[in-house]
């Protein structure tokens, strides 16, 4: 509950409120003699508005700000003491799978992941929160102190992480979520490969500070468009009906990036269900033919239009292109009819191409000539090369994907999950077969599904990072009530039932293709880690604070309740290993040994002891690096022993101890 003031009105914030009514465009945000952030105007705006000559511009610059940039820069740059533990139990797959969901704050999920994927992923695409004044921001360690904190009421995450409402009155609304993304974005930047785009969801409110925001991270010349995506209705309006929302794309490096032209949906379909109708009726073109017309003019939507156009010849369908185009001039050869032999009809605009091409063309039965020459010939071109490219407008109306998770997962556990048809179009085109593919804003893992799912259409093999917030579900929300305590829980089990349901699909399509035809089911499965503080113990006091018991425990570096896997997983971190990477467990003079076969190898032993007989059988196998625990060697002498051995066995190892 607000608590009463008991003093009298600050009258300059009641000018400020008169003035912005006037001229909204001159209020800014400051910070007040407290230090805090508050609503003032831009006086330099104001006097401008006011007085309609242009001052002396000494001092201008084109920059964007906001208040806390300064902070928000180097909240990005700061690093952190935490790690991220592998959870087995609750992943699927886990010996086999190239893919990771990854709980945890994404500002510290993605400085841990700089080393392991620093120019590594191909695409990554993000929908944050949108600032609607309802959603909750994850406040970042600089961005309020602990006062501020409890005079606000804030919500946790399960890990006690702060999480506010950002509502409109705030008087740092804007600077708040610019502060948020900033530094992520920034993070994300680096991970991105020279090839790499992202994609980020937007609304009209937050918009044009986020393109500010890109344009700074990732330069203006690195803009590759603005998609608009028409939804459902806007249900309630009050002056414009709003039924778009947008997907800001922006590449590493424009000049680097591929050309994002791919062959049409149609086109795939119908070659598909062509080459289905071969296998059926061999070489019998009339039936192809036949059955191949009323399919598509039976297909629905998607296909209309495709029948006027389709043929299908000997050397398979295609849609007869036009010969002609409306390039006036062009027309200064004779075709010839090949049965009768005349000058065939000539088109209105003149010929598209040379006659060098069209008689090549020709030559390789690709032109459709008519009966005789009184018909215009025509060039053929075979559907699957007919291609499409990304557009800037999008119609598809959202409710569909809403019904579908919900009826996926049983209950209506995810409010506004993207949708996935959407998600396979950008992954069409700005991904390859084996890439790696990211979404550090997952919510209900829509990415991950379309990720799925597409490698299943087209036997891609592409792998994705799924990054979530373990935010808690509200009490008497239907996902609480459905048993989903967190939303990485949703997350995990949306790609559980979506992947068993990818796989029942394939295998179902598989019964009916010949052995030589057969899908591959994609990988469906994901290795789960948790993000948390370091494997290591802190040490907090000052040296002569401590005294001889906390000493002894120092002896041991590493938490009592790290395992083994939670020390593997560090080691790759930190060496800039792939967290997907395969790795084994043996049993070596009686010590557990990992083996990483990824990155050039590792081996790493953490047991309590080593003897000087598993070093020398670990540095036989001379791996590129291999590891232990500081701890298992009782001396200095022991250390130095390790290291002679491995410049003897195993020069170029590089040898680490944790
Ligand atoms: C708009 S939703 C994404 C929905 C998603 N595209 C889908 O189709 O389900 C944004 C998600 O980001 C999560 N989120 C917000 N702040 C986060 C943070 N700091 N780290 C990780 N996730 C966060 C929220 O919990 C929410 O699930």
């Amino acid at each position: 509950m607000d608590k009463l003031k008991l003093e009298t009105a600050d009258l300059s914030e009641k000018n400020i409120e008169r003035i912005a009514k006037l001229f909204p465009g001159v209020i800014t945000e400051i910070r007040g003699d407290d230090g805090k952030p508050k609503k003032g105007i831009n006086f330099e705006l104001l006097r401008q508005e006011l007085s309609g000559d242009v001052s002396d511009d000494g001092g201008e610059c084109y920059a964007f700000t906001w208040v806390g940039k300064k902070a928000a820069i180097a909240e990005s740059n700061r690093p952190v003491r935490k790690t991220l533990r592998p959870c087995v139990e609750e992943s699927r797959g886990w010996e086999t799978t190239g893919n990771l969901y990854i709980e945890g704050d994404n500002l510290d999920v993605l400085k841990l992941l700089q080393e392991s994927y620093l120019n590594q992923v191909k695409m990554i695409y993000i929908d944050p929160p949108y600032n609607t004044g309802n959603d909750f921001i994850y406040k970042d360690s600089f961005a309020m102190d602990k006062d501020t904190f409890e005079e606000q009421i804030g919500l946790y995450d399960e890990d006690e992480n702060r999480l506010f409402p950002n509502p409109e009155s705030n008087g740092r609304f804007h600077s708040d979520w610019c502060s948020m993304i900033y530094p992520r974005l920034r993070l994300a930047y680096h991970l991105l490969s020279d090839d790499g785009v992202i994609f980020v969801s937007i609304d009209d409110r937050e918009l044009d500070n986020l393109k500010k925001i890109c344009n700074e991270i990732f330069g203006d010349c690195n803009f590759v468009g603005n998609i608009v995506w028409q939804t459902a209705t806007d249900n309630n309006p009050s002056q414009i009906s709003v039924e778009h929302e947008y997907i800001l794309c922006y590449a590493k490096s424009k000049a680097s990036q591929d050309k994002w032209v791919v062959t049409s949906d149609k086109a795939m379909k119908i070659d598909r269900k062509y080459q289905e109708l071969k296998a059926k009726y061999k070489e019998d073109i009339l039936s192809i033919q036949k059955e191949l017309k009323d399919w598509i003019s039976s297909n629905g939507s998607e296909l209309k239009g495709a029948s006027h156009y389709c043929y299908v010849d000997q050397k398979g369908v295609y849609y007869p292109g036009n010969s002609s185009n409306t390039r006036p001039g062009g027309y200064t050869f004779d075709i010839i009819h090949p049965v009768t032999g005349r000058v065939c009809k000539k088109p209105d605009y003149g010929y598209r191409w040379t006659e060098a091409t069209f008689l090549e063309a020709a030559g390789k039965g690709d032109v459709e000539w008519g009966e005789d020459e009184t018909t215009v010939p025509k060039i053929k071109k075979r559907i699957e090369t007919v291609t499409e490219m990304l557009k800037s407008y999008y119609y598809e109306d959202n409710r569909y994907w809403s019904k579908y998770l919900n009826s996926l997962m049983g209950a209506r556990v995810f409010e506004n999950p993207k949708s996935v048809t959407l998600l396979m179009r950008l992954l069409k085109f700005a991904t390859k077969k084996d890439s790696i593919v990211m979404d550090f804003f997952s919510g209900s893992a829509t990415t991950a599904h379309a990720v799925m799912q597409l490698n299943a259409s087209d036997g891609g093999n592409r792998r994705f990072i799924m990054v979530q917030l373990p935010e808690l579900s509200v009490k008497d929300s239907e996902a609480y009530r459905a048993g989903y305590r967190n939303i990485c829980e949703i997350g995990k089990e949306r790609i559980r039932r979506a992947g068993g349901k990818i796989r029942d699909e394939v295998l179902l399509e598989n019964a009916r293709l010949k052995a030589g035809e057969q899908k591959k089911v994609p990988d469906i499965g994901f290795r789960v880690l948790k993000l948390d503080s370091t494997n290591m113990k802190d040490v907090y006091y000052s040296a002569d604070e401590y005294d001889q018991r906390m000493l002894d425990a120092l002896e041991i570096n590493i938490k009592e309740d790290r395992t083994d896997l939670d020390l593997l997983y560090g080691v790759l971190l930190d060496w800039g290993m792939p967290l997907s990477s395969k790795h084994q467990i043996e049993t070596i003079g009686g010590v557990r040994v990992h083996t990483v076969d990824d990155g050039g190898g590792l081996i790493a032993c953490f047991a309590d002891k080593v003897s000087e007989t598993v070093i020398r059988e670990i540095a036989k196998r001379r791996p590129g690096r291999a590891v232990f625990r500081d701890s298992s060697f009782m001396g200095s002498p022991d250390k130095i022993n390790v290291e002679e051995i491995f410049k003897l066995l195993a020069p170029r190892t590089g040898v680490r101890v944790i």
